[in-house]
């Protein structure tokens, strides 16, 4: 990991942006932003650790924790709520043994409350990777999540 990030950090050595190009880049390569890569990139700019974290962390886009192969949000504002989101949320965490905001064990999915989704003609609803699915039960979430591959 340490000779990509040198890579990294090589390409993008004399901008004057380079901190968030680089962490940039670092997150497209592992999908988030490794604590190893952190003291690496804080080693070759000359900075502390914590002053690289804390500008990572400025920007809710970075992310510090892998995530898995396919992005579950679980919509919990108030017409989902009211139509049985938290069902749909319990059992989801009960069947994959994970709760909100985690990624499962074998990182295919990592799930995430959200707060409106658009669609609450057909709540209760949840987003896959950018695709909706509306008119939920937990069954139906279940048996949907499974399908995926
Ligand atoms: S409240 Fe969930 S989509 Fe509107």
């Amino acid at each position: 990991m340490e000779e990509k990030v040198l890579q990294i950090i090589n390409k993008h050595k004399n901008k004057d942006s380079k901190l968030l190009a680089i962490l940039h880049d670092v997150q497209d390569e592992f999908g988030y932003i490794p604590e190893e890569a952190i003291k690496t990139i804080a080693k070759e700019l000359g900075m502390k650790k914590g002053e690289v974290y804390d500008a990572a962390s400025f920007y809710s886009f970075f992310r510090f924790k892998p995530e898995g192969k396919h992005e579950v949000m679980i919509c919990d504002c108030i017409v989902c709520h009211i139509k049985g989101s938290e069902r749909i949320i319990e059992r989801i965490e009960k069947e994959f043994g994970v709760k909100m905001g985690e990624t499962t064990k074998d990182g295919k999915f990592t799930f995430k409350i959200v707060e409106g989704l658009g669609h609450c003609e057909h709540s209760p609803v949840m987003m896959i990777d950018g695709k909706i699915y509306g008119d939920l039960t937990p069954d139906k979430v279940v048996e949907i999540l499974r399908g995926c591959q």
